[in-house]
């Protein structure tokens, strides 16, 4: 079958999706020797358009995993606002080195439903987002070759179509229900309300924690205040060049601890054509 177009389209609020999905999109489209494009859906505003694709084209479509799926906020954008019209689509997860659980199940019925012919998958470790202890430094040079042989696998089996593909196999339930973080004590950690803490010795009021959080939840005229939704992607804080932003919840504090005490064993990246 051949490819007019890959498209490489991401949310990702610390960068381990976006990396990827630019990993192998590029590689694809090189493989498939035709033009790649990118589209960054992080950003509230860029959320709320409409993608549509063609037939003809490959979208290659990551979201990071959240409690054992897609980002529950996130997901009525990857449902109404992507619209495959019979493109072919390669579902992409990043997880932290628990699990990706649900995650890249949820995402290929999402892209069928959503009018894509998912032709390969795969679920890729990058660094944590609460904590450097767990994955840090992922994706490294040897996630970077196991993306291009994924793209390179991916773009033989593309070729060799003849007519559109069923939906590619892949781990979990869809309809699942998200995974229930815990605390060191074992017992389910509620910190749904949780939000960042500003140091004030510290911030110099850039303002960049409040452009980079994509809930646009920070107040762009008192950084200190959280009026809006925050979902603890920990955009804001990677983001602070000063470390100014912090999370004080002990019930937050307690299930990173509890993570980084039982999923520190490196954890493999997964691949499904
Ligand atoms: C709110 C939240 C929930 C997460 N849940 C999981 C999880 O269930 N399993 C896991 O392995 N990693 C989990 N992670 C880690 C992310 O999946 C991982 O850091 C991901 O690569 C972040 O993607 P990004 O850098 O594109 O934002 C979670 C991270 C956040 C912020
Ligand atoms: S990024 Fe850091 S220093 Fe800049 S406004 Fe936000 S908290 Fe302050
Ligand atoms: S305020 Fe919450 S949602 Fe916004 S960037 Fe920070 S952690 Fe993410």
């Amino acid at each position: 079958m051949e490819i007019t177009q890959v498209c490489g389209v991401y949310w990702s609020a610390t960068g381990n999706t976006r990396r990827t999905v630019e990993n192998i999109a590029q590689a694809l489209a090189e493989a498939m020797g035709c033009p790649c494009r990118l589209e960054d859906i992080t950003p509230p505003g860029k959320r709320a358009r409409t993608l549509d694709f063609a037939p003809g084209e490959l979208a290659v479509v990551g979201s990071p995993t959240y409690a054992g799926k897609l980002p529950n906020k996130i997901l009525p954008e990857f449902q109404t606002k992507l619209r495959g019209n019979g493109a072919l689509a390669v579902g992409v997860v990043t997880f932290g080195n628990r699990s990706f659980d649900n995650s890249l199940a949820e995402l290929c019925a999402v892209l069928e439903a959503g009018g894509f012919c998912t032709v390969a998958a795969g679920a890729f470790v990058g660094r944590h987002a609460f904590t450097d202890k767990l994955a840090d430094g992922r994706p490294d040079w040897g996630d970077r070759r196991e993306m291009a042989d994924f793209a390179k696998r991916t773009a033989e089996k593309v070729k060799g179509l003849t007519e559109l593909p069923g939906p590619v196999t892949v781990p979990g339930d869809a309809a699942a229900p998200y995974y229930v973080p815990k605390g060191t004590d074992g017992q389910p950690a509620k910190f749904l309300k949780a939000k960042p803490r500003t140091r004030p010795d510290r911030c110099c009021n850039c303002g960049v924690c409040a452009r980079v959080c994509p809930m646009g939840a920070i107040d762009r005229d008192d950084v200190s205040s959280v009026p809006g939704t925050c979902i603890k992607c920990q955009a804001c804080i990677r983001r602070c060049t000063r470390q100014a932003k912090y999370f004080e919840d002990p019930a937050f504090l307690s299930h990173v601890a509890m993570l980084e005490q039982s999923f520190a064993h490196p954890k493999q990246n997964q691949v499904f054509l």
